[in-house]
């Protein structure tokens, strides 16, 4: 295993735990669910608002980083479809106009760091003004070819099942009809939100929960899954290292015995 040389930008933490990692057998795309900025506020007696407040920082560095190492795409669960209801209406605006300014203001970092957005969720339940600022984000970010950093957003896997299926029915009753409606796997990946993505190698969940919490269901079939006890406004890129570090070390499967032309590889690189 060799480092031709180390990301710039890494702090002396995360350029400590990057040393130890593999660079040809890093994530090729990384799902996190944040979770734990209401306990991380209660703690501190705020109202749970500074928690998502303080959340932000925790996505900045986690975002940056991901991006200084080459991960080619990083995709965070920002707000679910069930967010709406279960929430306290002045909480989900506040939430909203995060969001408006998360974008506005990350925008040159995005850019800097060679940064496409893209998002996932059904987008067109949310507030036209969120639309538009998400819209205006994407498109500035439409021509940077490093990571694409998704967002999920009113985002539901069960919602995007069903969204996946209806539009293939649609799609064959406009090519020749439904009898000749061909489904495998194939075919419902390329009609999920995430077209645009291959499957996470990984998925991190922050504050200790062991719940997918209806996120990328489909997608998340053969992913490692990390969880770790931090609050998701303390974590930090060095977090996200750590936790490449466990993926590395665990012996992926897919279903067989051994991954054994997988380890043969590995063996060769190293
Ligand atoms: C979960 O914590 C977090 C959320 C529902 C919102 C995630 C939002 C952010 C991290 C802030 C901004 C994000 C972007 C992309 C700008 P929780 O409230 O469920 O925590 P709890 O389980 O401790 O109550």
């Amino acid at each position: 295993m060799s480092h031709a040389k180390l990301p710039a930008g890494l702090d002396r933490k995360e350029a400590e735990i990057y040393l130890g990692l593999n660079p040809d057998r890093l994530p090729k795309h990384i799902a996190i669910i944040m979770d734990g900025n209401g306990r991380w506020a209660r703690r501190r007696h705020l109202p749970r608002i500074a928690g998502h407040r303080a959340g932000v920082a925790a996505v900045r560095s986690t975002v940056e980083t991901a991006a200084r190492i080459g991960i080619p795409a990083l995709t965070l669960y920002a707000f679910s479809e069930e967010n709406w209801k279960k929430r306290p209406r002045t909480e989900v605006n506040f939430l909203m106009r995060l969001l408006q300014r998360y974008l506005r203001q990350e925008l040159p970092t995005l850019n800097r760091n060679n940064i496409r957005l893209e998002y996932i969720g059904r987008e067109r339940e949310l507030a036209p003004e969120v639309q538009e600022r998400m819209q205006w984000a994407r498109e500035a970010t439409a021509d940077n070819t490093g990571m694409v950093l998704t967002l999920a957003l009113n985002y539901s896997a069960r919602s995007e099942l069903v969204d996946a299926f209806n539009s293939l029915v649609q799609a064959a009753a406009r090519n020749g009809g439904i009898k000749h409606l061909q489904v495998d796997e194939d075919a419902i990946s390329r009609h999920l939100y995430t077209r645009h993505l291959p499957d996470p190698d990984m998925v991190v969940r922050t504050s200790g929960e062991m719940r997918l919490s209806n996120f990328l269901l489909w997608q998340l079939a053969y992913a490692e899954i990390f969880v770790t006890e931090t609050l998701w406004p303390d974590f930090r890129g060095s977090h996200l290292l750590g936790a490449i570090a466990e993926y590395q070390k665990r012996e992926r499967r897919y279903g067989g015995l051994n991954d054994l032309a997988g380890e043969a590889g590995r063996v060769a690189e190293r």
